[in-house]
């Protein structure tokens, strides 16, 4: 591509969303070219920054025109490389990365259809706290919630730790406003719990990781929060007793609205950084249940704890963010503490196979010459483990990789359990696809983005 080419198609985007929002000086650019994780940077042309989905049309348009390349980014919190552009390889041409941080709208919320539209780039906070202001809950929640958008836990079909009790960010989207590849703009927008006129088109841009269209409203499903909460952390000898533990809760009437795990390495690590910890005895494992219920809950999960096999145990009623901080500080504090930046591996197996598979999971790190550490946490509820591998060299971290997909694969689990493909995963998706599988993705693919132009590199390599 020309510089002329270049000059007119920034004109264009100019006209579109002003120069002040068309950034392309280095310094301004750099927060969106890495990623959270410090693992996957990349080249761009510019980044821009529109306000509307009109906006976001009219530069989709522009970008048509003139053969320009698209990145997605929301809140940039993603954790395997999909929200940021790749190294510019010599032969590719323009192309853009296109922020949602403008895009933070959030409408009145349907209190009698439950429901809130949002834009894009609205936080998974700010969604929640206005659906607070009227008695109600957004049911996606996690650890960045203040930075995460709307857009973003669409395009990953977000866990979170509410995943157990509500589902993932899928089940909670009833309607979308999408810019395709061409710039038209495909609305489905309806409150209606029924509604079946041809494909879920909403349920295929979840988890699309911007490579079909770009994600620019929601209307999401809002839920009533529980009337009282009890949050335990106990710790445990085996990961059997932590099962033991959700399934008596769930017997005894109560309603498990979050079930997490970490081990003695995690708990110790953000203690030294300042966490307390929430119980004092050592186990190899803690388990964190969150249970709703009708009466005295506290009693009733005292009596569960009185009942189980556990080292110690404590408990607090909801929120309990000080129970919550030694699992929700994980990430930062692991990525904090590592020499190299920190291979991660979003894993889940069918709960039968999960203790095996974290005994194996856990020994990983010690395969590789090179002295590495590996911390376990994850939603265990779900069967979901967030393999964190510590101080690899660069030139260990495939191998690792590989080692780690090949227990999962093995145990009939999936290399993605909710952050994604991203360009971490793309040469590993024939571990969780089929060939014809693999082949239809790449045909949905091909019918939305005949050029290839959105999120080039995610998903599909
Ligand atoms: C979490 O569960 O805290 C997130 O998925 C982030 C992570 O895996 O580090
Ligand atoms: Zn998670």
């Amino acid at each position: 591509m020309t510089d002329t080419h270049a000059t007119s198609f920034l004109s264009d985007v100019v006209a579109i969303v002003g120069d002040a929002h068309v950034l392309t000086d280095t310094d301004a650019m750099a927060g969106h070219l890495t990623d959270w994780t410090g693992r996957w940077t990349g080249t761009a042309d510019a980044v821009i920054r529109p306000r509307t989905t009109d906006e976001v049309a009219a530069v989709v348009s522009a970008c048509a025109a003139h053969g320009v390349a698209i990145c997605v980014q929301g809140g940039n919190t993603g954790l395997v490389g999909g929200s940021v552009p790749p190294t510019e390889p010599a032969s590719r041409g323009l192309l853009v990365v296109m922020s949602t941080a403008r895009m933070t709208d959030i409408d009145e919320v349907d209190t009698r259809g439950r429901c809130v539209g949002v834009q894009a780039g609205a936080t998974i906070d700010q969604i929640d706290s206005r659906a607070a202001e009227h008695g109600l809950r957004f049911p996606v929640d996690l650890a960045s919630r203040e930075s995460a958008t709307a857009g973003g836990v669409v395009g990953t079909n977000a866990g979170g730790v509410r995943m157990i009790r509500h589902g993932n960010t899928r089940r909670q989207v009833l309607g979308i406003e999408a810019v395709r590849a061409d710039g038209q703009v495909l609305r489905r927008w309806t409150s209606l719990v029924k509604d079946n006129v041809g494909y879920d088109i909403p349920g295929l841009l979840a988890g699309s990781e911007g490579t079909l269209a770009i994600v620019t409203r929601v209307l999401f499903r809002l839920v009533a929060p529980p009337a009282s909460t009890i949050v335990t952390v106990a710790a445990v000898r085996h990961v059997e007793d932590s099962f033991a533990l959700i399934d008596t809760m769930t017997e005894r009437g109560l309603t498990v609205e979050a079930a997490e795990i970490m081990t003695d390495a995690g708990i110790e690590l953000v203690h030294q950084h300042g966490v307390r910890r929430p119980v004092a005895a050592h186990a190899p494992f803690y388990t964190l249940v969150e249970v709703s219920g009708t009466g005295d809950v506290e009693a009733a999960v005292i009596d569960v704890l009185d009942d189980a096999d556990v080292v110690d145990a404590v408990l607090e009623p909801g929120p309990a963010r000080d129970l919550w901080a030694a699992r929700e500080r994980h990430t930062e504090t692991i990525s904090r503490s590592s020499t190299t930046p920190v291979v991660k591996l979003d894993v889940s197996v069918p709960i039968r196979a999960l203790p095996e598979a974290l005994a194996e999971l856990a020994a990983v790190a010690d395969l590789v010459e090179h002295p590495c550490r590996s911390i376990l946490f994850g939603h265990v509820g779900d069967g979901n483990i967030h393999v964190n591998l510590l101080d690899v060299p660069e030139h260990n971290a495939e191998e690792l990789t590989g080692r780690v997909f090949g227990i999962v694969a093995a145990n009939g689990g999936s290399i993605s359990a909710e952050h994604g493909i991203g360009r971490a995963k793309v040469a590993w998706t024939h571990l969780g696809r089929s060939d014809v599988d693999l082949a239809t993705m790449r045909a949905i693919k091909g019918a939305w983005d005949p050029d290839g132009r959105l999120n080039p590199g995610v998903l599909f390599g």
